[in-house]
């Protein structure tokens, strides 16, 4: 390391341990080393690759952008939109590949693997696909199964060579304690077109789960072990409903899920370490393997416990701000790397703090930071927290 370099590190480093100091790290017990950590020397993917690999979710115009980011610290790819059915076929039998085609081939190129993200989520469903269907009629199931099927054979069998896992279905639990499944007044018009209860709603999530694992092993008999995933948010809550659901599906159906995805959209302090491996523990004890799919960390509580939406006022990234995440961000990995037997990736839901979803939600137009990297596409204190462990 150069003598500047290493200057501009004691510094920030200075600063970060001084703002820590200050900050009492509120909420978080676990304390990071946050000494900076060279990442050309030492890259996350690289420094993981002994545990799960770690990926991030991209549009394909950041593989100019921070390209040395993608390229460098991380192993894994997931398209943020592209793979969905609304970018995929937003008319019917019109496929448009292109943006997900530029993802898969440099990561065909770069050797990487990729996340299938996502073959049926309610919310990206075109409106085509319900389009003069009567709800709950044996003709509208048998179309809505043509659908489904065509979908997931085109987009599978595509980019089969270089995906790992699929997340087959997305979201497709409640979030009402009451109820199992997301159902029409949740937004999910499959559940109401199959139906409307759950004993006919669920149908939907096998049939998807089918026509994925048919055509991964149609390509090549046993090619479907371990890419099948059910993916959700809240998982720390819900586990108990998903096992439910995968249960009913490898009971009753004869079909077996891999896995199950925890988005990890998270925030500084919710939800806690304790429950999130209480959630991967019940999952893995039921047989199934466990991802993070979507990880990031914002800086805003903007949910009460009640589940109530009240949102935060715009907040400056301070020094303790950064450090406050950066304890958390290194929380979250020792207890990854402490479960790494039964994870299969931790992914990140984008690169750098200058491209993030949450600056659009849940209040348009609020600058948040909850990424690794900052706006400077420079290494966060969140990224020391997480390269420097014992192995
Ligand atoms: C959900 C979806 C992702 C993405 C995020 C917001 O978590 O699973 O594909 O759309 O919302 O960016």
């Amino acid at each position: 390391m150069s003598q500047r370099r290493k200057a501009q590190f004691i510094r920030f480093a200075l600063v970060l341990g001084l703002a820590a100091a200050f900050s009492g790290v509120a909420g978080c017990q676990y304390l990071a080393d946050l000494t900076p950590v060279d990442t050309t020397q030492r890259p996350i993917a690289q420094t993981y690759a002994p545990y799960f690999p770690v990926g991030a979710a991209v549009s394909s115009w950041q593989l100019k952008a921070v390209e040395t980011l993608v390229s460098t610290q991380f192993s894994q790819l997931t398209c943020e939109n592209a793979m969905k059915m609304s970018y995929t076929q937003a008319s019917e039998g019109t496929f448009t590949f292109g943006e997900a085609d530029r993802v898969a081939e440099y990561a065909r190129q770069n050797k990487k693997r990729m996340v299938g993200h996502t073959l049926l989520w309610h919310h990206s469903t075109p409106s085509w696909v319900f389009e003069g269907l009567t709800p709950g009629q044996p003709d509208t199931i048998q179309t809505l199964r043509r659908r489904l099927k065509t979908h997931i054979e085109a987009v599978v069998r595509r980019y089969a060579d270089v995906v790992e896992n699929w997340d087959v279905v997305n979201e497709v639990i409640s979030d009402d304690t009451s109820k199992l499944f997301r159902d029409q007044s949740e937004g999910s018009r499959w559940h109401a077109y199959f139906g409307g209860d759950d004993d006919a709603g669920r149908e939907y999530v096998y049939w998807a789960f089918r026509y994925t694992k048919d055509v991964l092993e149609s390509i090549r008999p046993g090619f479907s072990k371990g890419k099948l995933y059910l993916n959700d948010y809240n998982v720390v809550t819900k586990y108990k409903k998903i096992l439910r659901l995968l249960k009913w599906l490898d009971e009753e159906k004869g079909l077996k899920v891999d896995g199950v995805g925890l988005q990890g959209h998270w925030s500084l302090s919710w939800p806690a370490v304790g429950d999130i491996r209480h959630a991967i523990d019940a999952i893995v004890a039921a047989g199934y393997s466990v991802k993070i799919s979507e990880l990031d960390v914002s800086i805003y509580h903007d949910y009460a416990m009640d589940g109530s939406f009240s949102p935060q006022p715009e907040r400056v990234f301070t020094k303790e701000l950064q450090v406050e995440q950066a304890h958390r961000y290194g929380a979250l990995f020792e207890l990854f790397r402490e479960q790494s037997k039964k994870m299969t990736s931790v992914t990140l839901w984008g690169v750098a703090d200058d491209s993030t979803w949450l600056n659009a939600h849940p209040v348009a137009g609020r600058k948040n930071y909850p990424l690794l990297f900052g706006t400077d596409h420079q290494p966060k204190a969140a990224v020391f927290a997480i390269l420097n462990f014992e192995p």
